[in-house]
């Protein structure tokens, strides 16, 4: 099945429930890791409203992506235990090393860089999740290993 196809099936499944714009764009993003800017045109007609307002909503939420992630995704935890042990730096690091800001995906197109608000990691801050694997005390030094691997 193409990605349109797979689009479409979400539109069909959730346009009928109330308030069925955020699931629908959840369930595409789920789907296919991002919202194809082609699938903008068949939400608006599904739901009877303006591609501006899809637009509107997507760009809103910055959970949403419209392009396609990187092999990898990295997320750097934001929030303030990590905060107050190093995250800043992390953070610094992360985008220079990378090349990239946050929602961004690397030239190689291998690691997307996220931002998250604790990962519930805490105890062993500053903490980083890369794709489902939460790592603790991620100094610049053990982060460029990391990258290393998810290169290799
Ligand atoms: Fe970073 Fe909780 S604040 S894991």
């Amino acid at each position: 099945t193409t990605q349109l196809e797979q689009v479409t099936e979400v539109i069909t499944r959730l346009q009928n429930k109330p308030g069925a714009l955020l699931p629908i764009l959840h369930g595409i993003q789920d789907k296919l890791g991002y919202i194809p800017t082609d699938s903008v045109a068949l939400i608006a007609a599904a739901l009877n409203q303006s591609r501006a307002d899809i637009h509107g909503v997507i760009s809103f939420y910055h959970q949403f992506r419209t392009t396609p992630p990187g092999k990898h995704t990295v997320e750097v935890c934001r929030a303030e235990a990590c905060q107050s042990m190093g995250a800043r730096q992390l953070e610094a690091h992360a985008k220079s090393s990378l090349g990239v800001d946050y929602h961004g995906t690397t030239v190689d197109r291998s690691v997307t860089l996220e931002e998250v608000y604790c990962l519930g990691n805490c105890a062993c801050a500053p903490s980083v999740r890369v794709n489902d694997e939460i790592v603790g005390r991620v100094t610049t030094e053990k982060f460029d290993q990391l990258i290393d691997e998810l290169r290799s």
